[in-house]
């Protein structure tokens, strides 16, 4: 028997830090200097080939990049240790069938073994349904009570499969994630030319905003007692790798330096024209609305999405500004959606993204 706990929910009380500043609005020198001193990942070429053959076989129609997860900031190249984001990628999974459902075209940049589209169904949670309580274990096919359900799924995953509606790229580390992220942006750009305002770039991905250049890193694990060769008693070995100090003694002392906010590099250059909807995630209802607003007034993108840790899954907030450049605001809520709606659903996105669709029909319209 499972224990049933919520392990990947933080500590509400501290879950953000309102002491340390946002990070700077990166510029253009910020995009050089950040994509001179990391490496691509190796397989970006790859990427951009399928990301490329994707585009070639849709032409120009409505096309949503979706992004999903969170990323990691490793301590080490070889690597044992990392720093992890807050986002299971249920929000991006979510959202990207209901792209679908709309007619667009899905290119899912994920954290790679987070939650997927259609696949998201079958958890391995042992405290819900997972894949296997659906199988009769007498026959092996599937158990009555779930045929309808696997049904459903089934047929959407298949038709939209044999249509390649849908493209997936992985990422893990926040490294991959932005090199992947300006790439696809960049042959968007190319692909789309004078037609981008068909793109919509939806950013649900929980991206993190500190990091360890590359060349900082330690190539090795870190040994825990400093310097790796056992030292003995009284001894203070230490290990030192640029942002990375062990001591036997004193612990672990890591310095991070600060991600550059791409968000408006991706709004005015790397696609400039799409529609852009970025999330804002706050534990403060009081701060959220200007978190949202600064969020819009410092990147120019055209919505974001507030949404709670703790009410994510229930209410969003959309911010956007109006014909007369003033921001307005509108609480998107399940509850009043399956009250006042004529199709009750059971989740939030269902209940949001065909606004965000509205919103985008009407971006590539002006
Ligand atoms: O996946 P789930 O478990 O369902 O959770 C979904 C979610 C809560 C993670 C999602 O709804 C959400 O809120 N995602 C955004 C988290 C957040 O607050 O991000 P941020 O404030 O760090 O960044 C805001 C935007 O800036 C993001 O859209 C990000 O793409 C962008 N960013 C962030 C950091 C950085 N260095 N550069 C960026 O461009």
């Amino acid at each position: 028997m499972a224990v049933p706990v919520r392990t990947y929910q933080p500590e509400l009380s501290q879950a953000i830090n309102r002491g340390l500043e946002e990070p700077r609005v990166a510029q253009s020198a910020d995009e050089s200097s950040y994509f001179t001193h990391n490496n691509p990942p190796p397989y970006l070429g790859s990427v951009e080939k399928s990301v490329q053959d994707f585009l070639n076989i849709h032409g120009r129609c409505n096309l949503v990049l979706i992004t999903s997860g969170g990323t990691t900031v490793p301590l080490e190249n070889n690597t044992v240790r990392f720093i992890d984001n807050f986002s299971a990628g249920t929000r991006g999974a979510i959202s990207a069938e209901q792209f679908l459902d709309r007619g667009y075209k899905v290119i899912f940049l994920y954290r790679e073994l987070s939650f997927m589209p259609f696949l998201r169904h079958f958890t391995t949670d042992p405290n819900h349904e997972n894949f296997l309580d659906y199988v009769d274990n007498r026959h092996l096919g599937i158990k009555k009570e779930y045929t309808e359900k696997l049904r459903k799924i089934l047929e959407q995953y298949d038709y939209h499969k044999q249509h390649h509606n849908i493209l997936t790229v992985p990422f893990t580390t926040v490294n991959q994630y932005l090199y992947t992220l300006k790439s696809i942006c960049e042959t968007l750009a190319g692909h789309y030319e004078e037609d981008t305002s068909k793109v919509a770039i939806y950013l649900a991905a929980a991206v993190s905003d500190f990091y360890i250049p590359e060349s900082k890193l330690p190539d090795h694990k870190i040994q825990s007692g400093g310097g790796g060769r056992g030292g003995g008693e009284g001894e203070q070995e230490s290990q030192t790798s640029g942002h990375i100090i062990s001591t036997a003694n004193s612990g672990l002392t890591i310095s991070l330096s600060p991600v550059p906010k791409f968000l408006a590099r991706i709004v005015d250059s790397w696609c400039g024209g799409a529609m852009v909807i970025s999330f804002k995630l706050e534990t403060d209802d009081n701060l959220l609305y200007s978190k949202c607003t600064g969020s819009l007034s410092k990147y120019g993108q055209s919505l974001v999405i507030g949404n709670l840790l703790q009410t994510r899954k229930r209410e969003v907030m959309f911010v956007d500004k109006d014909e007369d450049g003033e921001y307005r605001h509108v609480w998107h809520r399940l509850e009043d959606h399956n009250r006042g709606g004529t199709k009750t659903v059971g989740t939030i996105e269902e209940a949001f993204i065909p606004l965000v669709a509205e919103l985008h029909r009407r971006w590539a319209r002006k």
